[in-house]
């Protein structure tokens, strides 16, 4: 896994979107995994920046969604199908046909899963997954003890989640209880994984995904398993890494021919 800790928040916003715009230049129609909640915004404004200024042409990309709340009407403003359209689809320009999220009010979920691991792969499969980190290691939302062999499904949310998320709606309750989720298996069968932390609380996460034990109690460390892993973070978020040292030096020595690709 690559650890990349630069000193705030504007900088994961700037290295991630780096990252994936040089993506997108060497491959116009790639498919993107965009990640909901406050982790990715910047990057999706710093993306946002290159488009508006006609450095960055989205118009031929996809991008699938990781993850949708069951029951929400979809134009409700927290429902990922709104959040999406209105942080990524219009924002960078992407064709909204294109753009796919998970179907949290079919009537049959369990068929709306197989339907949507169906649209990845007809899509060729996902170039690169844009991820964020709950502070009890989820990623997409897979909580503590998804299979890391797991599809796309219903999940149930946990306390801790709905307590987190509770912010963006006017109270826990009105947080809803269960999503359709992409799986681990999912997420790691994506070319490549880019995930962005920011900020004290998802220290103690980020320190089990990157070092702690390959087990599922994290299900952010699957990243472990993926061979092209990237982890953009703050200090922060870094805190709690105990070879910090370590990931610093490999930073200042990268070697040439990565440096010279700029990424
Ligand atoms: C959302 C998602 C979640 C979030 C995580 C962190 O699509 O997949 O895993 O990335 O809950 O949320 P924030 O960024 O709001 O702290």
């Amino acid at each position: 896994m690559d650890v990349i800790i630069v000193e705030n928040a504007a900088a994961v916003a700037e290295h991630a979107a780096a990252r994936i715009a040089a993506r997108i230049a060497e491959k116009p129609n790639a498919v993107l995994g965009v990640a909901t909640g406050s982790s990715p915004l910047g990057t999706y404004e710093a993306l946002a920046t290159r488009v508006t200024a006609g450095e960055l042409d989205c118009s031929a990309v996809s991008a699938f969604a990781l993850d949708e709340y069951v029951g929400l009407p979809l134009t409700h403003p927290e429902s990922y199908h709104e959040v999406i359209r209105t942080t990524v689809t219009e924002p960078l320009g992407i064709d909204a046909a294109r753009v796919h999220v998970p179907d949290g009010g079919a009537v049959d979920l369990e068929a709306a899963g197989a339907d949507y691991e169906r649209r990845i792969r007809d899509a060729g499969g996902v170039d690169l997954q844009l991820l964020g980190i709950g502070a009890n290691g989820h990623i997409g939302f897979n909580e503590p003890c998804s299979s890391f062999a797991s599809r796309t499904r219903v999940k149930t949310l946990a306390p801790q989640t709905r307590a987190d998320n509770a912010r963006f709606f006017d109270g826990i309750d009105d947080v809803p209880l269960h999503c359709i989720t992409q799986g681990l298996g999912t997420i790691l069968d994506a070319r490549e994984l880019l995930l962005v932390a920011q900020g004290e609380a998802k220290a103690d996460a980020v320190a089990a995904m990157v070092e702690g034990p390959l087990a599922s109690i994290c299900p952010a460390s699957a990243l472990q398993l993926h061979a092209q892993a990237t982890v953009i973070i703050d200090r922060s978020a870094a805190s709690k890494l105990r070879l910090i040292d370590y990931y610093e030096h490999v930073q200042r020595n990268k070697p040439a021919v990565r440096v010279a690709a700029g990424v």
